[in-house]
Protein backbone atom coordinates (compact mmCIF):
# COMPACT_ATOMS: atom_id res chain seq x y z
CA UNK A 1 0.00 0.00 0.00
CA UNK A 2 2.38 2.22 0.97
CA UNK A 3 4.62 1.61 -2.33
CA UNK A 4 1.28 2.00 -4.06
CA UNK A 5 1.32 5.16 -2.28
CA UNK A 6 4.98 6.72 -3.20
CA UNK A 7 4.09 5.79 -6.91
CA UNK A 8 1.04 7.70 -6.95
CA UNK A 9 3.02 10.57 -5.51
CA UNK A 10 6.06 10.31 -7.56
CA UNK A 11 3.55 10.09 -11.05
CA UNK A 12 1.74 13.03 -9.63
CA UNK A 13 4.79 14.90 -9.11
CA UNK A 14 5.83 13.91 -12.71
CA UNK A 15 2.50 15.08 -14.18
CA UNK A 16 3.08 18.31 -12.31
CA UNK A 17 6.44 18.90 -13.77
CA UNK A 18 5.34 18.17 -17.26
CA UNK A 19 2.11 20.62 -16.55
CA UNK A 20 5.35 23.08 -16.94
CA UNK A 21 3.94 26.10 -15.12
CA UNK A 22 6.30 28.79 -14.96
CA UNK A 23 6.35 32.66 -15.92
CA UNK A 24 8.59 34.59 -17.95
CA UNK A 25 10.27 37.24 -15.61
CA UNK A 26 12.29 40.24 -16.90
CA UNK A 27 14.15 43.02 -15.66
CA UNK A 28 12.06 45.43 -13.70
CA UNK A 29 13.71 48.77 -14.47
CA UNK A 30 14.66 50.05 -18.35
CA UNK A 31 17.87 48.41 -19.34
CA UNK A 32 20.29 51.07 -20.44
CA UNK A 33 23.02 50.26 -23.02
CA UNK A 34 25.81 52.20 -24.22
CA UNK A 35 26.27 52.77 -28.44
CA UNK A 36 28.75 50.69 -29.88
CA UNK A 37 29.22 48.36 -26.76
CA UNK A 38 27.31 44.77 -25.95
CA UNK A 39 23.76 44.48 -23.62
CA UNK A 40 22.26 41.81 -21.96
CA UNK A 41 18.61 41.74 -22.00
CA UNK A 42 17.46 39.64 -18.61
CA UNK A 43 14.60 36.91 -19.36
CA UNK A 44 14.36 34.16 -17.81
CA UNK A 45 11.46 31.69 -16.49
CA UNK A 46 10.01 31.35 -12.97
CA UNK A 47 10.63 28.34 -11.40
CA UNK A 48 14.22 28.08 -13.24
CA UNK A 49 12.90 25.11 -15.53
CA UNK A 50 15.01 24.59 -18.78
CA UNK A 51 13.31 26.36 -21.49
CA UNK A 52 15.85 24.04 -24.18
CA UNK A 53 12.77 22.46 -25.38
CA UNK A 54 10.68 25.58 -25.80
CA UNK A 55 10.34 27.97 -28.24
CA UNK A 56 11.74 31.41 -27.31
CA UNK A 57 11.20 34.60 -29.47
CA UNK A 58 12.54 37.80 -28.85
CA UNK A 59 11.02 40.54 -30.53
CA UNK A 60 10.19 44.67 -30.62
CA UNK A 61 6.95 45.12 -29.58
CA UNK A 62 7.20 49.06 -30.35
CA UNK A 63 7.74 48.20 -33.57
CA UNK A 64 4.77 48.17 -36.39
CA UNK A 65 5.95 45.60 -39.36
CA UNK A 66 9.06 43.64 -39.31
CA UNK A 67 9.44 42.58 -35.53
CA UNK A 68 11.51 39.37 -34.73
CA UNK A 69 14.55 40.43 -32.89
CA UNK A 70 15.62 36.41 -32.15
CA UNK A 71 14.14 33.23 -32.31
CA UNK A 72 14.93 30.05 -31.16
CA UNK A 73 12.49 27.14 -32.31
CA UNK A 74 13.10 23.31 -32.42
CA UNK A 75 16.71 23.79 -30.69
CA UNK A 76 17.95 26.32 -32.68
CA UNK A 77 18.38 29.87 -33.70
CA UNK A 78 15.96 30.48 -36.64
CA UNK A 79 16.64 34.26 -38.21
CA UNK A 80 15.82 34.21 -41.24
CA UNK A 81 12.98 36.41 -40.78
CA UNK A 82 14.94 38.86 -38.74
CA UNK A 83 14.96 42.69 -38.56
CA UNK A 84 17.95 43.59 -41.13
CA UNK A 85 19.42 45.82 -38.84
CA UNK A 86 19.87 43.31 -35.94
CA UNK A 87 21.83 40.40 -38.47
CA UNK A 88 24.83 39.07 -36.53
CA UNK A 89 24.53 40.62 -33.37
CA UNK A 90 21.77 38.99 -31.47
CA UNK A 91 23.01 35.71 -29.43
CA UNK A 92 21.34 33.22 -27.27
CA UNK A 93 23.34 31.53 -24.62
CA UNK A 94 22.69 28.16 -25.35
CA UNK A 95 23.90 26.74 -22.14
CA UNK A 96 21.81 28.70 -20.40
CA UNK A 97 18.79 28.07 -21.68
CA UNK A 98 18.92 24.48 -19.72
CA UNK A 99 18.74 26.75 -16.59
CA UNK A 100 16.21 29.09 -18.04
CA UNK A 101 18.04 31.94 -18.64
CA UNK A 102 16.78 32.95 -22.33
CA UNK A 103 18.67 36.13 -21.67
CA UNK A 104 19.64 37.86 -25.28
CA UNK A 105 23.17 39.24 -25.45
CA UNK A 106 22.35 41.89 -28.10
CA UNK A 107 26.06 43.48 -29.47
CA UNK A 108 27.66 46.56 -30.89
CA UNK A 109 24.40 48.47 -29.72
CA UNK A 110 23.26 51.20 -32.07
CA UNK A 111 20.96 54.13 -31.35
CA UNK A 112 17.93 52.78 -33.32
CA UNK A 113 18.16 49.54 -30.84
CA UNK A 114 16.36 51.68 -28.40
CA UNK A 115 12.90 50.44 -27.65
CA UNK A 116 10.50 48.00 -26.05
CA UNK A 117 11.15 44.27 -26.52
CA UNK A 118 9.50 41.33 -25.69
CA UNK A 119 10.83 37.74 -24.41
CA UNK A 120 8.66 35.34 -25.32
CA UNK A 121 8.58 31.90 -24.04
CA UNK A 122 6.02 29.56 -25.09
CA UNK A 123 6.17 25.43 -24.41
CA UNK A 124 4.21 22.87 -25.77
CA UNK A 125 0.76 23.55 -23.74
CA UNK A 126 1.64 27.20 -22.36
CA UNK A 127 3.59 30.73 -22.99
CA UNK A 128 4.16 33.78 -21.07
CA UNK A 129 6.22 37.16 -21.84
CA UNK A 130 7.97 39.76 -20.04
CA UNK A 131 8.98 43.20 -21.76
CA UNK A 132 12.65 44.53 -21.70
CA UNK A 133 12.82 48.39 -22.13
CA UNK A 134 15.69 49.45 -23.57
CA UNK A 135 17.69 53.18 -23.94
CA UNK A 136 20.67 53.50 -25.88
CA UNK A 137 22.76 56.11 -24.87
CA UNK A 138 25.08 57.51 -27.09
CA UNK A 139 27.92 59.91 -26.49
CA UNK A 140 28.02 62.05 -29.52
CA UNK A 141 30.72 63.36 -31.11
CA UNK A 142 32.97 66.27 -29.90
CA UNK A 143 31.04 69.64 -30.48
CA UNK A 144 32.68 72.24 -32.91
CA UNK A 145 33.02 76.19 -33.01
CA UNK A 146 32.08 77.91 -35.78
CA UNK A 147 33.00 81.38 -36.46
CA UNK A 148 29.62 82.54 -37.60
CA UNK A 149 30.80 86.15 -39.01
CA UNK A 150 29.84 89.37 -37.00
CA UNK A 151 26.62 90.97 -36.71
CA UNK A 152 26.43 94.96 -37.66
CA UNK A 153 27.06 96.06 -34.32
CA UNK A 154 30.34 94.38 -34.34
CA UNK A 155 28.96 91.01 -31.85
CA UNK A 156 30.58 88.25 -33.03
CA UNK A 157 28.76 84.83 -34.12
CA UNK A 158 29.50 81.15 -32.70
CA UNK A 159 27.89 78.74 -33.30
CA UNK A 160 28.14 74.80 -31.44
CA UNK A 161 27.22 71.56 -33.10
CA UNK A 162 27.47 68.29 -32.02
CA UNK A 163 26.10 65.03 -33.27
CA UNK A 164 25.49 61.53 -32.75
CA UNK A 165 23.41 61.96 -29.19
CA UNK A 166 21.08 59.87 -27.67
CA UNK A 167 18.87 60.74 -25.99
CA UNK A 168 18.99 64.74 -26.68
CA UNK A 169 21.88 66.13 -24.44
CA UNK A 170 22.64 69.79 -23.08
CA UNK A 171 23.99 72.22 -24.80
CA UNK A 172 25.27 74.98 -22.79
CA UNK A 173 27.52 78.08 -23.71
CA UNK A 174 29.83 78.99 -20.45
CA UNK A 175 31.94 81.69 -20.13
CA UNK A 176 35.54 82.03 -18.41
CA UNK A 177 33.74 82.31 -15.53
CA UNK A 178 31.76 79.13 -15.78
CA UNK A 179 28.79 81.49 -16.12
CA UNK A 180 25.66 80.08 -18.09
CA UNK A 181 25.26 82.45 -21.46
CA UNK A 182 22.37 81.36 -23.05
CA UNK A 183 21.86 80.39 -26.45
CA UNK A 184 20.30 82.55 -28.86
CA UNK A 185 18.99 79.54 -31.31
CA UNK A 186 18.60 76.17 -30.27
CA UNK A 187 18.43 73.44 -33.03
CA UNK A 188 18.04 69.72 -32.24
CA UNK A 189 17.32 66.84 -34.83
CA UNK A 190 16.90 63.44 -34.39
CA UNK A 191 18.34 60.75 -37.41
CA UNK A 192 18.76 57.19 -36.55
CA UNK A 193 22.29 57.89 -35.35
CA UNK A 194 20.70 60.03 -32.50
CA UNK A 195 20.36 63.50 -32.12
CA UNK A 196 22.03 66.45 -33.52
CA UNK A 197 21.96 69.85 -31.58
CA UNK A 198 23.22 73.35 -32.72
CA UNK A 199 23.21 76.49 -30.48
CA UNK A 200 23.97 80.39 -31.40
CA UNK A 201 25.67 82.67 -29.43
CA UNK A 202 26.69 85.99 -29.97
CA UNK A 203 29.58 87.31 -28.00
CA UNK A 204 30.16 91.37 -27.83
CA UNK A 205 33.52 90.35 -25.41
CA UNK A 206 36.66 89.00 -25.41
CA UNK A 207 36.43 85.97 -23.53
CA UNK A 208 37.23 81.99 -23.46
CA UNK A 209 33.98 80.62 -24.53
CA UNK A 210 32.92 77.07 -24.26
CA UNK A 211 30.50 74.94 -25.67
CA UNK A 212 29.66 72.13 -23.69
CA UNK A 213 27.55 69.70 -24.26
CA UNK A 214 26.20 66.90 -21.57
CA UNK A 215 24.39 64.02 -21.15
CA UNK A 216 24.44 62.27 -17.89
CA UNK A 217 27.43 61.69 -16.76
CA UNK A 218 29.19 62.53 -20.18
CA UNK A 219 30.56 65.45 -20.68
CA UNK A 220 32.25 67.12 -24.27
CA UNK A 221 33.58 70.14 -25.05
CA UNK A 222 34.88 72.85 -26.98
CA UNK A 223 36.81 76.21 -26.46
CA UNK A 224 37.24 79.36 -28.79
CA UNK A 225 40.11 81.15 -27.23
CA UNK A 226 41.17 84.62 -27.25
CA UNK A 227 44.96 85.67 -28.00
CA UNK A 228 44.20 88.63 -26.21
CA UNK A 229 42.36 90.62 -23.31
CA UNK A 230 41.00 93.21 -25.80
CA UNK A 231 38.13 91.52 -27.91
CA UNK A 232 39.64 93.93 -30.94
CA UNK A 233 42.48 91.41 -31.10
CA UNK A 234 40.61 88.48 -30.84
CA UNK A 235 38.40 89.96 -33.03
CA UNK A 236 41.94 90.67 -35.28
CA UNK A 237 43.06 87.31 -34.53
CA UNK A 238 39.59 85.57 -35.54
CA UNK A 239 39.96 88.33 -38.66
CA UNK A 240 43.22 86.95 -38.99
CA UNK A 241 42.67 83.77 -39.27
CA UNK A 242 39.38 84.53 -41.25
CA UNK A 243 41.48 86.78 -43.66
CA UNK A 244 44.27 84.31 -44.04
CA UNK A 245 41.53 81.78 -45.32
CA UNK A 246 40.23 84.19 -47.47
CA UNK A 247 43.56 85.16 -48.76
CA UNK A 248 44.22 81.81 -49.46
CA UNK A 249 40.76 81.74 -50.99
CA UNK A 250 41.65 84.94 -53.07
CA UNK A 251 44.63 83.12 -54.44
CA UNK A 252 42.96 80.08 -55.19
CA UNK A 253 40.28 82.41 -56.82
CA UNK A 254 42.55 84.57 -58.42
CA UNK A 255 44.46 81.51 -60.16
CA UNK A 256 40.99 80.18 -61.17
CA UNK A 257 39.85 83.22 -62.23
CA UNK A 258 43.38 83.46 -64.18
CA UNK A 259 42.77 80.44 -65.56
CA UNK A 260 39.25 80.71 -66.19
CA UNK A 261 40.18 84.42 -67.73
CA UNK A 262 43.00 82.44 -70.12
CA UNK A 263 40.67 79.49 -70.61
CA UNK A 264 38.08 82.30 -71.91
CA UNK A 265 40.74 84.20 -74.06
CA UNK A 266 41.51 81.10 -75.49
CA UNK A 267 37.87 79.95 -75.67
CA UNK A 268 37.33 84.09 -77.31
CA UNK A 269 40.53 83.51 -79.64
CA UNK A 270 39.78 80.25 -81.11
CA UNK A 271 35.94 81.47 -81.47
CA UNK A 272 37.33 84.19 -83.53
CA UNK A 273 39.79 81.64 -85.37
CA UNK A 274 36.42 79.70 -85.68
CA UNK A 275 34.63 82.68 -86.74
CA UNK A 276 37.31 84.53 -89.23
CA UNK A 277 37.83 80.87 -90.36
CA UNK A 278 33.92 80.86 -91.17
CA UNK A 279 34.21 84.59 -92.71
CA UNK A 280 36.69 83.12 -94.94
CA UNK A 281 34.59 80.18 -95.66
CA UNK A 282 31.92 82.54 -96.39
CA UNK A 283 33.58 84.85 -98.26
CA UNK A 284 34.97 82.01 -100.60
CA UNK A 285 31.12 80.41 -100.52
CA UNK A 286 30.42 84.47 -101.39
CA UNK A 287 32.77 84.60 -104.18
CA UNK A 288 32.17 81.42 -105.63
CA UNK A 289 28.62 82.13 -105.96
CA UNK A 290 28.92 85.48 -107.07
CA UNK A 291 31.53 84.12 -109.77
CA UNK A 292 28.96 81.20 -110.78
CA UNK A 293 26.08 83.98 -110.57
CA UNK A 294 28.46 85.76 -112.54
CA UNK A 295 28.92 83.29 -114.99
CA UNK A 296 25.58 82.62 -114.79
CA UNK A 297 24.84 85.94 -115.71
CA UNK A 298 27.31 86.34 -118.16
CA UNK A 299 26.09 83.08 -119.63
CA UNK A 300 22.45 84.46 -119.96
CA UNK A 301 23.58 87.51 -120.78
CA UNK A 302 25.42 85.67 -123.53
CA UNK A 303 22.21 84.54 -124.77
CA UNK A 304 19.75 87.30 -123.66
CA UNK A 305 21.64 90.04 -125.04
CA UNK A 306 21.82 88.35 -128.80
CA UNK A 307 17.88 87.72 -128.53
CA UNK A 308 17.34 91.14 -127.07
CA UNK A 309 19.71 92.48 -130.28
CA UNK A 310 18.33 90.12 -132.03
CA UNK A 311 14.48 90.94 -131.17
CA UNK A 312 15.80 94.84 -131.19
CA UNK A 313 16.89 94.41 -134.58
CA UNK A 314 13.55 93.03 -135.71
CA UNK A 315 12.41 96.90 -135.10
CA UNK A 316 14.94 98.40 -137.26
CA UNK A 317 13.66 101.24 -138.80
CA UNK A 318 15.07 103.07 -142.16
CA UNK A 319 16.57 106.55 -140.29
CA UNK A 320 17.28 109.56 -142.51
CA UNK A 321 19.53 112.22 -140.73
CA UNK A 322 17.57 115.81 -141.18
CA UNK A 323 20.10 118.26 -142.75
CA UNK A 324 17.72 120.88 -142.14
CA UNK A 325 17.96 120.48 -138.45
CA UNK A 326 22.07 119.87 -138.39
CA UNK A 327 24.17 121.99 -136.94
CA UNK A 328 25.56 124.13 -139.42
CA UNK A 329 29.24 122.90 -139.50
CA UNK A 330 28.09 119.40 -139.83
CA UNK A 331 27.64 117.81 -143.17
CA UNK A 332 25.00 115.00 -144.14
CA UNK A 333 25.48 112.78 -146.71
CA UNK A 334 23.02 113.21 -149.07
CA UNK A 335 21.40 110.31 -148.36
CA UNK A 336 21.70 111.24 -144.80
CA UNK A 337 23.11 108.31 -143.36
CA UNK A 338 26.11 109.75 -142.20
CA UNK A 339 27.07 113.31 -140.57
CA UNK A 340 30.71 114.76 -140.04
CA UNK A 341 31.94 117.64 -138.91
CA UNK A 342 32.27 119.77 -142.00
CA UNK A 343 34.16 122.70 -140.17
CA UNK A 344 32.24 125.35 -142.30
CA UNK A 345 30.31 128.36 -141.62
CA UNK A 346 26.95 128.75 -143.12
CA UNK A 347 25.81 131.12 -141.37
CA UNK A 348 22.79 129.62 -140.27
CA UNK A 349 22.72 129.57 -136.94
CA UNK A 350 19.75 131.65 -136.85
CA UNK A 351 17.57 129.19 -137.73
CA UNK A 352 14.83 127.98 -135.60
CA UNK A 353 15.03 124.03 -135.48
CA UNK A 354 18.99 123.60 -135.84
CA UNK A 355 21.33 122.79 -133.02
CA UNK A 356 23.47 125.68 -132.54
CA UNK A 357 26.08 124.50 -130.06
CA UNK A 358 25.50 120.71 -129.91
CA UNK A 359 26.88 119.33 -133.17
CA UNK A 360 23.86 117.53 -133.21
CA UNK A 361 21.08 116.42 -135.96
CA UNK A 362 17.66 114.24 -135.89
CA UNK A 363 16.31 111.74 -137.74
CA UNK A 364 13.67 112.98 -140.31
CA UNK A 365 11.00 110.66 -138.55
CA UNK A 366 9.71 110.70 -135.38
CA UNK A 367 7.85 107.59 -133.36
CA UNK A 368 5.17 108.07 -131.08
CA UNK A 369 4.61 104.20 -130.24
CA UNK A 370 5.85 101.21 -130.35
CA UNK A 371 9.48 99.80 -130.76
CA UNK A 372 12.10 100.89 -132.94
CA UNK A 373 15.51 100.40 -133.39
CA UNK A 374 18.77 101.72 -135.42
CA UNK A 375 22.01 101.29 -135.42
CA UNK A 376 24.87 103.78 -135.48
CA UNK A 377 28.40 103.41 -136.00
CA UNK A 378 31.07 105.34 -133.83
CA UNK A 379 34.47 103.86 -135.32
CA UNK A 380 37.32 105.79 -135.43
CA UNK A 381 35.02 108.96 -134.09
CA UNK A 382 35.88 110.15 -130.23
CA UNK A 383 33.40 112.75 -129.73
CA UNK A 384 30.11 111.39 -129.85
CA UNK A 385 26.05 111.28 -128.61
CA UNK A 386 23.35 109.51 -129.90
CA UNK A 387 19.78 108.34 -128.60
CA UNK A 388 16.96 109.99 -128.77
CA UNK A 389 14.82 113.16 -128.03
CA UNK A 390 11.30 114.76 -127.80
CA UNK A 391 10.87 116.81 -130.74
CA UNK A 392 10.24 120.19 -128.72
CA UNK A 393 13.00 120.30 -126.78
CA UNK A 394 15.46 123.16 -127.40
CA UNK A 395 18.06 122.36 -129.40
CA UNK A 396 20.27 126.19 -128.34
CA UNK A 397 22.85 126.46 -126.36
CA UNK A 398 25.12 124.00 -124.43
CA UNK A 399 21.92 122.58 -122.56
CA UNK A 400 22.39 118.90 -120.66
CA UNK A 401 21.50 115.89 -122.97
CA UNK A 402 18.93 114.62 -120.08
CA UNK A 403 16.03 113.04 -119.96
CA UNK A 404 14.49 115.87 -118.17
CA UNK A 405 15.47 118.38 -121.00
CA UNK A 406 13.59 115.62 -123.28
CA UNK A 407 17.31 113.37 -124.36
CA UNK A 408 18.10 109.79 -123.63
CA UNK A 409 21.29 109.90 -124.79
CA UNK A 410 24.87 107.93 -124.17
CA UNK A 411 28.16 109.18 -125.40
CA UNK A 412 32.03 109.50 -125.31
CA UNK A 413 33.58 112.46 -124.35
CA UNK A 414 37.24 112.96 -123.23
CA UNK A 415 37.61 109.29 -123.50
CA UNK A 416 34.91 108.57 -121.24
CA UNK A 417 31.91 106.16 -121.62
CA UNK A 418 28.55 108.35 -120.08
CA UNK A 419 24.87 108.38 -119.91
CA UNK A 420 23.63 111.24 -118.69
CA UNK A 421 20.22 111.01 -115.95
CA UNK A 422 19.96 114.16 -113.68
CA UNK A 423 23.99 114.19 -113.38
CA UNK A 424 26.80 111.92 -115.31
CA UNK A 425 26.43 108.55 -115.23
CA UNK A 426 29.63 107.04 -116.52
CA UNK A 427 30.71 103.83 -118.20
CA UNK A 428 33.04 101.46 -118.07
CA UNK A 429 32.68 99.57 -120.89
CA UNK A 430 35.32 96.47 -121.43
CA UNK A 431 35.54 97.53 -125.59
CA UNK A 432 35.60 100.38 -127.42
CA UNK A 433 31.97 99.81 -129.12
CA UNK A 434 32.60 100.16 -132.93
CA UNK A 435 28.34 100.13 -133.21
CA UNK A 436 25.85 101.25 -131.21
CA UNK A 437 22.42 100.10 -131.43
CA UNK A 438 19.33 102.22 -129.84
CA UNK A 439 16.03 100.53 -129.04
CA UNK A 440 13.40 102.03 -127.69
CA UNK A 441 9.85 100.54 -125.85
CA UNK A 442 8.23 103.57 -126.43
CA UNK A 443 5.23 102.48 -124.50
CA UNK A 444 7.33 100.65 -121.87
CA UNK A 445 9.51 103.76 -121.70
CA UNK A 446 12.55 101.68 -122.39
CA UNK A 447 15.62 103.68 -123.84
CA UNK A 448 18.48 100.65 -124.55
CA UNK A 449 21.81 100.97 -126.45
CA UNK A 450 24.08 97.95 -127.10
CA UNK A 451 27.25 97.38 -128.29
CA UNK A 452 26.62 95.51 -131.01
CA UNK A 453 29.42 93.82 -131.78
CA UNK A 454 30.68 92.70 -128.77
CA UNK A 455 26.75 92.13 -127.58
CA UNK A 456 26.97 94.36 -124.69
CA UNK A 457 24.23 96.16 -123.13
CA UNK A 458 25.63 99.66 -122.47
CA UNK A 459 22.88 101.46 -120.65
CA UNK A 460 18.80 101.47 -120.71
CA UNK A 461 16.84 104.38 -119.50
CA UNK A 462 13.84 102.50 -117.73
CA UNK A 463 10.64 103.52 -116.46
CA UNK A 464 10.30 106.84 -118.53
CA UNK A 465 7.05 108.28 -119.83
CA UNK A 466 6.68 109.36 -123.71
CA UNK A 467 3.77 111.76 -124.43
CA UNK A 468 5.19 113.05 -127.85
CA UNK A 469 7.51 112.18 -130.73
CA UNK A 470 10.73 110.62 -130.27
CA UNK A 471 13.44 110.98 -132.91
CA UNK A 472 16.59 109.62 -133.49
CA UNK A 473 19.44 112.05 -132.43
CA UNK A 474 23.38 111.63 -133.56
CA UNK A 475 25.99 114.26 -132.38
CA UNK A 476 29.64 114.58 -132.59
CA UNK A 477 29.95 116.65 -129.62
CA UNK A 478 29.38 120.10 -129.12
CA UNK A 479 31.46 123.81 -130.44
CA UNK A 480 33.15 121.62 -132.81
CA UNK A 481 34.77 118.15 -133.70
CA UNK A 482 38.28 117.89 -135.03
CA UNK A 483 37.63 114.47 -135.61
CA UNK A 484 36.53 113.83 -139.38
CA UNK A 485 35.12 110.18 -138.95
CA UNK A 486 31.33 110.32 -139.78
CA UNK A 487 29.00 108.80 -137.75
CA UNK A 488 27.16 106.66 -139.80
CA UNK A 489 23.46 105.16 -139.51
CA UNK A 490 23.99 101.33 -140.65
CA UNK A 491 21.16 99.38 -142.32
CA UNK A 492 23.27 96.48 -143.22
CA UNK A 493 21.34 93.72 -140.87
C1 LIG B 1 17.29 27.02 -9.75
O1 LIG B 1 17.25 27.97 -8.70
C2 LIG B 1 17.60 27.43 -7.40
C3 LIG B 1 17.41 28.53 -6.38
O2 LIG B 1 16.39 29.41 -6.73
C4 LIG B 1 18.99 26.89 -7.43
O3 LIG B 1 19.30 26.34 -6.25
C5 LIG B 1 19.15 25.88 -8.54
O4 LIG B 1 20.45 25.46 -8.65
C6 LIG B 1 18.69 26.44 -9.87
N1 LIG B 1 18.72 25.41 -10.86
C7 LIG B 1 19.44 25.56 -12.04
C8 LIG B 1 19.32 24.45 -13.03
O5 LIG B 1 20.08 26.57 -12.25
C1 LIG C 1 11.36 53.14 -21.24
O1 LIG C 1 12.33 53.74 -20.48
C2 LIG C 1 12.47 55.12 -20.64
C3 LIG C 1 13.56 55.62 -19.75
O2 LIG C 1 14.73 54.98 -20.06
C4 LIG C 1 11.15 55.80 -20.32
O3 LIG C 1 11.26 57.16 -20.54
C5 LIG C 1 10.06 55.21 -21.13
O4 LIG C 1 8.82 55.75 -20.77
C6 LIG C 1 10.00 53.72 -20.95
N1 LIG C 1 9.01 53.16 -21.81
C7 LIG C 1 8.05 52.37 -21.37
C8 LIG C 1 7.05 51.90 -22.37
O5 LIG C 1 8.01 52.03 -20.20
Amino acid sequence: MKFICLTLLMISGITDSISERYEVVGPADPVFAVAGEDVILPCSVKPNISVVDMRVEWFRSDLKDSQLVHLYENHEDRNTDQIQSYRGRTKLNHPELQRGNASLKLSSVRVSDEGLYKCFIQSKSRSDDATVNVSVEAVGRPPVITVDGFDHSGGLHLQCESEGWNPEPDLEWLDSAGVSLSSETTEAHRNTEGFNVKHTITVHHSDKIHCRVKLRHHMLEALIISSSNMFNSWRTSVIVIVVLSVIAGILIAVFAHKNREHSRLQNEHSQLHYEHSQLQDEKRRLQHEFSLERDQLLQSLKTIIPKALTHSRTHKVNVILDADMAHPRLIVSDDGKQVRDGNRQTGVNGEKDRFDEYLGVLGKDGFSSGCFYFEVQVKGQTRWYLGVTRASVSRKGSISLSPENGYWSVGLEIGKYRARESSYVYLSLSVDPQRVGVFVDYEKGLVSFYDVESMYHIYSYTDQSFDEKLYPFVSLGYWRNENPTPLIICDDY
